[in-house]
């Protein structure tokens, strides 16, 4: 990876520092609180497509400045768990153990889950903003892994294997996975799935912007993959995610209060790491950059 880089603009000076083993940087000199110039944006966005995972870290938002920051980038996802998007900022989807406000964070207590948000959807989000209100002292890293890296170093065979198969994800997938994983939460009610059907999605995505490949593999979302009997299907999908999962393409990220991630999710998996929540409070925000972004995938 390089080194630390700086771009100047009219409104400031980006400083680049690279963090993962193969991706990420963490980005400091943005102004997410105020105006951004067009220029200062296309900066950001190119980073964000070089680098797949940018930290800004300690910068300290309130919910409409995030909504506000976020949207630059394009129309946000109001998240299918209604229930845990926050009452005066339906953008932002609320992870963690808290409850106030008539707000209530989306707890998992689940093992690891590797994905990409909202792949269920017809038309997947293209990008990902998370940032730290409440943060425990240890525990409840995110986990990134490249899954960009991850495809180029396939052997060729298994290139080959994949190329042009079709994963069918799907939200029904995902309740009952979750169901399995923490039977005392509440799952997405049958609406909610039935608003969103079983959509089929490439196992292998090409970026819009940079046509990297990557391996689009979610296994708690994913049904199965077509063509396949089930067991075939779970077989390749572990494979797939254990290669993509090794230690040298993942970066964990340790939170911060007022740490903002922001991650290109067609280029990145992640998931999230427990904590212990019967000592700590978490509490997160999320905003979702819908798919097909103007700026995002130009
Ligand atoms: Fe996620």
């Amino acid at each position: 990876m390089d080194q630390v880089s700086m771009m100047t603009t009219g409104d400031g000076t980006l400083t680049t520092r690279p963090i993962g083993p193969t991706f990420g940087a963490e980005v400091t000199g943005m102004p997410i609180h105020g105006n951004v110039s067009p220029e200062m944006l296309t900066q950001f966005i190119a980073l964000l497509h070089r680098y797949r995972v940018l930290v800004v870290p300690e910068i300290m938002l309130d919910p409409a400045d995030l909504v506000a920051f976020s949207a630059r980038f394009g129309p946000l996802e109001i998240h299918s768990r209604f229930d845990n998007t926050l009452p005066a900022h339906r953008e932002i989807f609320c992870v963690g153990n808290v409850e106030r406000d008539g707000m209530k964070a989306s707890f998992n207590r689940g093992v690891e889950q590797w994905h990409a948000d909202s792949s269920y959807r017809a038309v997947p989000s293209d990008a990902s903003l998370f940032y730290g209100e409440i943060v425990p002292p240890e525990g409840a890293e995110t986990m990134f892994a490249d899954a960009t890296a991850a495809y180029r170093t396939l052997d060729p065979a298994m290139k080959q294997r994949i190329e042009g198969l079709v994963a069918v994800h799907s939200l029904e997938t995902l309740r009952l996975w979750g169901q399995r994983h923490n039977p005392d939460r509440k799952q997405n009610i049958p609406s909610q799935v039935a608003a969103f059907p079983p959509e089929r999605q490439p196992l292998v995505r090409v970026h819009p912007v940079t046509g990297s490949k990557s391996l689009y593999v979610c296994p708690a979302v994913i049904s199965h993959v077509e063509g396949m009997d089930q067991a075939e299907s779970e077989a390749l999908l572990e494979t797939l995610i254990t290669h993509a999962t090794q230690p040298r393409y993942v970066y964990s990220h340790r939170w911060r209060k007022g740490d903002l991630v922001m991650w290109d999710n067609r280029a990145v998996l992640h998931t999230a790491s427990l904590f212990d929540h019967t000592r700590y409070q978490r509490l997160m925000y999320r905003t979702t950059v819908a798919g097909n972004a103007p700026l995002l995938s130009y």
